[in-house]
């Protein structure tokens, strides 16, 4: 029996938890009988007998969890064999890394959707994880459902990636390319972004490209670059007015946050795409573009965020866990 513990039950821990539930019996065919014994919020917790549908409802109708008992002491005191990290992104990391740390040391793996704890100590939470046997998971962090932190480590193993480009924003993918398409201002398209939900609580995060930087260290420390937050070279989108779009698009191209790694450069920034390019993509969709040395160009596409989508990639790293050895 898999024990699962979950820390952070807003969209993201609450939408693993539901998919848990609605997978089932395929996640019993395939990995095995699993429990969650304990989840917490941020100033709540639920442990011992009760279902997630029961969990869910008390937080939805009454804002909280059964009992008082923190995060941190649940983690120390309940057994469990995965924790589930799903609380915001904090770029030093936040109270996540520490809840990862705890949970590391105490030799149970790990699956996190939180960007933070991997930005501020990426190396530190590998080694700990290694030195103790276990797997820190986190295809959720880069992209939402789109494969990449797993297509890296598995399927192009033995490849050298001479760099990744991608569109790692959804919330500027989709202002920009409504600015392309209808001329519209972007404080005008970003309300309706945070309306679809998909912009960060501070959408600066977004538009100043920050959301896509941290998303990128994650990439390049994933590739083996030894890259920083603040090594990262970035430029947002707010000076991108429409008529940008007109001059680019008399040429045959147009303008999307670009997010770059390779051994020269390390930035996030608009930057101009062929219209014909797969990178030209339009909405909230994300997309990268690997250039190996073996394998050629590898171009994938998918929903950067959403709450199904975002616990597809942490599903997939479950299945990694007990499964893709
Ligand atoms: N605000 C992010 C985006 C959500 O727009 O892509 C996923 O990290």
């Amino acid at each position: 029996m898999i024990r699962i513990a979950i820390v952070g039950f807003g969209t993201v821990g609450q939408g693993f938890a539901e998919l848990l539930e609605r997978k089932r019996e395929e996640i019993r065919k395939k990995i095995g009988e699993f429990k969650v014994v304990a989840i917490a919020d941020s100033k709540s917790s639920i442990s011992g007998e009760f279902s997630i549908d029961e969990a869910i409802k008390m937080k939805r109708e009454e804002g909280r969890l059964r009992d008082d008992r923190k995060a941190d002491e649940l983690i120390d005191e309940v057994d469990f064999d995965i924790l589930v990290e799903a609380t915001h992104t904090k770029l030093d990391g936040g109270s996540g890394l520490s809840y990862i740390k705890k949970a590391l040391k105490k030799g149970s793996h790990v699956i996190t959707s939180n960007k933070g704890p991997l930005v501020a100590d990426f190396e530190g939470l590998m080694t700990l994880a290694e030195k103790k046997g276990v797997k820190l998971m986190y295809e959720a962090t880069v992209g939402g459902a789109m494969p990449v932190i797993k297509l890296i480590k598995r399927y192009l193993a033995f490849c050298e990636i001479e760099s990744v480009r991608g569109i790692l924003n959804g919330t500027c993918n989709y202002i920009l390319s409504r600015m392309e398409e209808e001329g519209l201002p972007y404080e005008q398209i970003l309300n309706e972004a945070q309306e679809l939900g998909i912009a960060e609580a501070d959408p600066t995060y977004d538009v100043e490209g920050i959301d896509a930087a941290a998303k990128l260290i994650i990439i390049a420390n994933t590739i083996g670059v030894d890259a920083k937050f603040e090594d990262v070279e970035r430029v947002g989108i707010r000076k991108i007015t429409p008529e940008a779009f007109n001059v680019a698009e008399e040429k045959g191209y147009t303008i999307r946050l670009i997010a770059e790694v390779s051994k020269e450069t390390l930035r996030v920034s608009p930057r101009l795409v062929p219209l014909s390019h797969p990178l030209a993509i339009k909405g909230t969709m994300n997309a990268t573009m690997f250039k190996t040395d073996t394998a050629g160009n590898i171009f994938v596409a998918g929903r950067g965020a959403g709450k199904e989508e975002t616990a597809s990639a942490m599903l997939s790293d479950l299945y990694d866990i007990y499964v893709s050895n």
